[in-house]
């Protein structure tokens, strides 16, 4: 499905990026990995891609706009092409009511969140707009409605939905396809925030209909699809899969 494709995966060292980076190699890919934390870039890299061939890690933080641009241009050189990015790099939030939110914690949310979709989206689409591309965005249900105790969190995943609907029609007329995922609770690392705040995995799993936590690899599986030709037709799309927990 992605036979020979460079796939960017931001975030790539853990969770949904890690499965993603897994899936798309197992799927044919190559795949470029970033991620903040420079040691476990090396061990995913390590786990994912013994041969070493296939897959390229760099340590990256995606809220620093130089280092954005000198990764490109180092993702850019380890295949000598790029053809599809899942921008999903994230952090969860301390969770409060707005009013007792601080400054610092919403800066840095929606640094991580909205800022750094937005850098990476700046710096794919400068190479896509010439030779074609696809985007997919990690968004989460939290950008198609309310979390309460989670506003910063809810408005950068509502911005990266804007970001993702309206970088998919500037960009229709050159052939590049953007699209978001939105999931549900998934079984991360990221989860570890909302456990500090109470909220078990028992309440988590029945926000949806399906009443359980997703796993990684589901998401990894709808994400190949959306960067594979397969998907063809779709842009501009916010795909829930959450186990019907939007639909209600
Ligand atoms: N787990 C869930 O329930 C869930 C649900 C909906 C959406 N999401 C979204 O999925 C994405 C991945 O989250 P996850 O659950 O896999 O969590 P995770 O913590 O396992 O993975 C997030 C990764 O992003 C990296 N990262 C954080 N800040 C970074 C930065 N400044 N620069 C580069 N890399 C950085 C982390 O080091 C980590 O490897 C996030 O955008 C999150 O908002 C998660």
């Amino acid at each position: 499905m992605l036979s020979n494709k460079v796939i960017l995966v931001t975030g790539g060292a853990s969770g949904i990026g890690l499965a993603t980076c897994e899936h798309l190699l197992l799927s044919g890919a190559r795949v470029v990995l970033w991620d903040i934390d420079g040691g476990e870039v090396g061990a995913a890299v390590k786990n994912i891609d013994a041969s070493g061939q296939r897959c390229h890690g760099f340590m990256v933080d995606v809220t620093n706009a130089k280092q954005v641009e000198t990764a490109m241009v180092d993702t850019l050189a380890a295949f000598g092409a790029l053809h599809g990015a899942f921008n999903n790099a994230g952090i969860g939030s301390a969770t409060r009511p707005l009013a007792d939110m601080s400054e610092a914690d919403f800066d840095a949310v929606l640094a991580v969140d909205l800022k750094g979709v937005w850098l990476c989206m700046k710096h794919e689409l400068l190479h896509f707009r010439e030779h074609g591309g696809v985007i997919v965005n990690n968004a989460s249900v939290a950008g198609l409605v309310a979390l309460a105790g989670q506003s910063a969190y809810v408005a950068s995943k509502h911005g990266v939905i804007g970001l993702t609907k309206t970088a998919a029609v500037e960009y229709a007329a050159v052939g590049v396809r953007i699209n978001a995922v939105c999931p549900g609770a998934v079984r991360t690392p990221i989860l570890e925030h909302l456990a500090q705040a109470g909220i078990d995995e028992t309440a988590l799993a029945g926000m949806a209909p399906m009443g359980r936590i997703g796993n990684p690899d589901e998401i990894a599986k709808a994400v190949a699809w959306l960067l594979s030709a397969e998907s063809s037709f779709v842009t501009g799309a916010a795909m829930p899969i959450d186990g019907g927990w939007t639909a209600q």
